[in-house]
């Protein structure tokens, strides 16, 4: 088959390592890529949110299937287009995405279909915001009601703090992602995310993930799009991931059926373990990044039949296998991240760290300088995964791998996956 895969982050080099082991795929091409998929496929110069360029290169390389990656095309509508020109596409359709692309929107789904979930208020204007922060004593969480690059949340403590952000949001920190809030209950409780497959008619879970999103060790520092990853989820047992499946993704895949906006692609579920039960923190219509970096080295079933399993509406007879050790993975971040951070430090001694057994780094912000060094160009840098019998020999594993890396403009946490 030839299959066309779009991103180009660490969440993409995983999705295209894992797309070329497998047996259906004759062809790997890659829009745009980074420099750690090179062996995987033929990289294309095309952005991953220019549609019409992406849709004109499936039909160019006569694509079976598309793997959207990222966030972005997928709100914007490109499975859709795909589709109507008869390409099959791995992601939801711009209206499915709704439950990533509008927090409004996906609140209100919830609302209507029983998924547990704490209490919220959408608004439009400072004054409302206001009385909902007043009402919720300052301890709240504000989001932009779009996409901001994971940027758009803010957990607050106090009423001002929640109230500075509700007002650069309304004022357009975030465009028009931000003109409209959700202003939601604090809840509490440790994290863990869900990944399953929904083909529209059934679901089947994929695996569990937890992440780290703080910059520092002791989860301190300001908030990144993750540092660090295991699977499965420490604190999501059997029973918990069997009351997710049947209180959040039923309803979600036959909500979405029902409303005649059918879910296909991976759902990610971002939940609280509160006392009272798991709720949902937000939906993802795609893979998290870096749980992708954890999550695809255990998957012992063939991906790309799983995908066509999605596409094709066949998951009720579709069953997944997972390795059952577990996975961690390191985020190597540029110094300054998630703030400013210099460009072009060079990396070395990549080839030292995937000599750990069962080892991999994805890359996610580099890029390859006229001299042929391998150079950081993005926040996020590399993910290190390694497998291991249990979680503290995944981690040291982990870790072995990062530590042979010879990258001076880099930092890491030391504390991923402690317990
Ligand atoms: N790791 C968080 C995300 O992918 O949204």
């Amino acid at each position: 088959m030839n299959i066309l895969l779009i991103g180009s982050g660490g969440r993409e080099h995983a999705l295209a390592w894992s797309l070329a082991d497998s047996p259906l795929t004759s062809n790997l091409v890659i829009a745009p890529g980074n420099p750690g998929m090179a062996p995987y496929g033929e990289m294309r110069p095309v952005a991953a949110d220019d549609l019409d360029g992406l849709c004109a290169l499936a039909v160019e390389i006569s694509a079976d299937l598309v793997v959207i990656g990222p966030e972005v095309p997928l709100v914007d509508g490109l499975a859709d287009r795909l589709a109507s020109l008869g390409i099959a596409a791995f992601g939801p359709s711009a209206a499915a995405a709704q439950l990533e692309g509008s927090k409004e929107f996906a609140r209100a789904f919830c609302a209507r279909h029983n998924v547990p979930q704490p209490a919220y208020f959408p608004v439009s204007d400072y004054a409302t915001a206001c009385q909902h922060i007043d009402q919720l004593g300052g301890f709240c969480v504000i989001k932009a009601d779009g996409l901001a690059a994971g940027k758009g949340v803010v957990v607050a403590d106090d009423a001002e703090t929640a109230k500075d952000a509700a007002k650069s949001m309304l004022d357009g920190q975030f465009g028009e992602s931000g003109k409209r809030l959700v202003i939601e209950q604090r809840i509490s409780g440790p994290e863990a995310s869900l990944f399953a497959l929904l083909d529209g008619d059934s679901a089947i879970l994929m695996a569990t993930a937890q992440d780290h999103k703080r910059a520092y060790d002791n989860d301190e520092g300001p908030n990144t799009g993750g540092m660090g990853a295991i699977s499965p989820a420490p604190r999501l047992d059997k029973a918990l991931e069997d009351q997710v499946m049947q209180e959040v993704v039923g309803p979600v895949v036959r909500g979405m059926a029902a409303e005649g906006t059918p879910y296909r692609g991976v759902l990610y579920v971002g939940l609280m373990l509160t006392k009272d039960g798991p709720q949902v923190i937000e939906f993802n219509c795609r893979f998290g990044d870096p749980e992708a970096q954890v999550i695809l080295p255990r998957l012992r079933t063939d991906l790309v039949s799983a995908m066509l399993a999605t596409t094709n509406a066949s998951l009720h007879h579709f069953d997944m296998r997972w390795d059952p050790r577990a996975a961690v993975t390191v985020v190597m971040a540029n110094k300054g991240y998630p703030g400013s951070y210099e460009k072009g430090s060079v990396i070395r001694a990549i080839d030292a760290a995937e000599t750990v057994p069962d080892c991999n780094v994805f890359h996610a912000g580099t890029a390859l300088a006229d001299n042929g060094d391998l150079i950081a160009v993005g926040g996020r840098v590399l993910a290190v995964t390694a497998l291991g019998d249990d979680a503290k020999t995944a981690r040291r594993n982990a870790y072995a791998g990062v530590t042979k890396i010879d990258w001076q403009g880099g930092f890491y946490r030391s504390d991923i996956a402690k317990t």
